[in-house]
C-alpha cells in the first residue's frame, strides 16, 4: 500500500528538525510506518526520539543470521527499555541453504556479485517483506556516513518499494551529536563501539576502524567506497527541499 505523493504532509515544519519530522510523520502514518533498526547508535537515537512522541511506534529489524552477539544484546536492551516488540525478519531458509551449500560460508569475499547475492538473500529480500504493507519507513541514515550519502534528503520516495515514503530524520546529525544525545538520555548502545567500530553490520563484513579512517571504512573493507551499499538504500527519489 502506498500514499500518493499529492499531500505535502510536512508543510510548515523544518524537515531538517528530527523531532518535528518524526512527530509529523507519526501523526501522518501512525502504525503504517516503522523504524528500520540495525541497532547502531543512529537507530537507538531515532527510536528514542520517536518513542517520546508515540510509545507504540513500530520497529523492524533484519536478522541476516550473521549479526554480532553485541548487536543482539543491544536489541534486547532496547526491547526491555521501551517494552516494545521488535519485528524481526529472517531470510528464506531455502535460499540460505542453497547459497551456503553451493558457495560456502564466505562467498561474499570472492566478488562484488557474490557479495550482492548474499546481501540480497539476507537483507534485501527480507526488507521487501518488511515494507510490503507499510506506507513509510524510517532510517538512521546520515549524510556524513559516506560519499554515497552526501546528498541524502530527509524525505524520499522509495521507488524500489512501490513509492512508499522513506524518512531519514537524522540525516544532518554528526557523530558527536549522536554521542551527546546517547549519553544525555542514558540510552543503551551497541558495545561494538567500545571496540572501535563506527558502523554496525554483519559480523564477517564489518570491522573496527583505525583513527582517521572513514566512518564506513570497516564495512566491506575489501571493496571501493562507491560500491559500499548493500541494496537496502537504492532507487530513491528526493522529495524534501532539504538540501
Ligand atoms: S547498509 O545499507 O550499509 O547496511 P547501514 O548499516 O549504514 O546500511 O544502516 C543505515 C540504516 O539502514 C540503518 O540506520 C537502519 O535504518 C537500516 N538498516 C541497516 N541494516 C539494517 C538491519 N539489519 N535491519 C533493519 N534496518 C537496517
Ligand atoms: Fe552477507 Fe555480508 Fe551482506 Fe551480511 S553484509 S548479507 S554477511 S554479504
Amino acid at each position: 500500500m502506498s500514499t500518493e505523493p499529492t499531500s505535502d504532509w510536512w508543510a510548515g515544519i523544518d524537515t531538517e528538525d528530527a523531532e518535528a519530522l518524526l512527530a509529523r510523520s507519526l501523526e501522518q502514518f501512525g502504525n503504517r510506518m516503522a523504524i528500520a533498526s540495525s541497532f547502531s547508535l543512529e537507530d537507538a537515537v531515532v527510536i528514542d526520539l520517536a518513542m517520546k512522541v508515540r510509545p507504540d511506534v513500530r520497529i523492524f529489524a533484519l536478522d541476516t543470521g550473521r549479526l554480532n552477539p553485541e548487536t543482539y544484546d543491544c536489541a534486547e536492551k532496547l526491547r526491555w527499555r521501551y517494552n516494545v516488540e521488535m519485528e524481526w525478519y529472517f531470510p528464506e531458509r531455502e535460499a540460505v541453504e542453497q547459497l551456503e551449500r553451493t558457495k560456502g560460508l564466505f562467498s561474499f569475499r570472492d566478488s562484488i556479485d557474490n557479495r550482492k547475492e548474499c546481501c540480497r538473500i539476507r537483507k534485501v529480500d527480507p526488507l521487501n517483506r518488511a515494507l510490503k504493507d507499510l506506507d513509510a519507513w524510517v532510517t538512521g541514515l546520515r549524510r556524513e556516513q559516506s560519499v554515497t550519502r552526501e546528498k541524502l534528503a530527509t524525505i524520499e520516495r522509495d521507488e524500489g518499494h512501490g513509492g512508499i515514503w522513506k524518512i531519514n530524520p537524522i540525516a544532518s546529525w554528526t557523530v558527536d551529536q549522536l554521542w551527546d544525545y546517547t549519553r544525555r538520555e542514558g540510552l543503551p548502545y551497541n558495545s561494538l563501539y567500545d571496540r572501535g567500530y563506527a558502523s554496525i553490520g554483519c559480523a564477517p563484513c564489518t570491522r573496527a576502524i583505525e583513527p582517521g579512517e572513514d566512518l564506513r571504512a570497516g564495512r566491506w573493507w575489501w571493496e571501493n567506497p562507491e560500491h559500499k551499499e548493500c541494496g537496502l538504500h537504492v532507487n530513491m527519489k528526493q522529495w524534501s527541499p532539504s538540501i
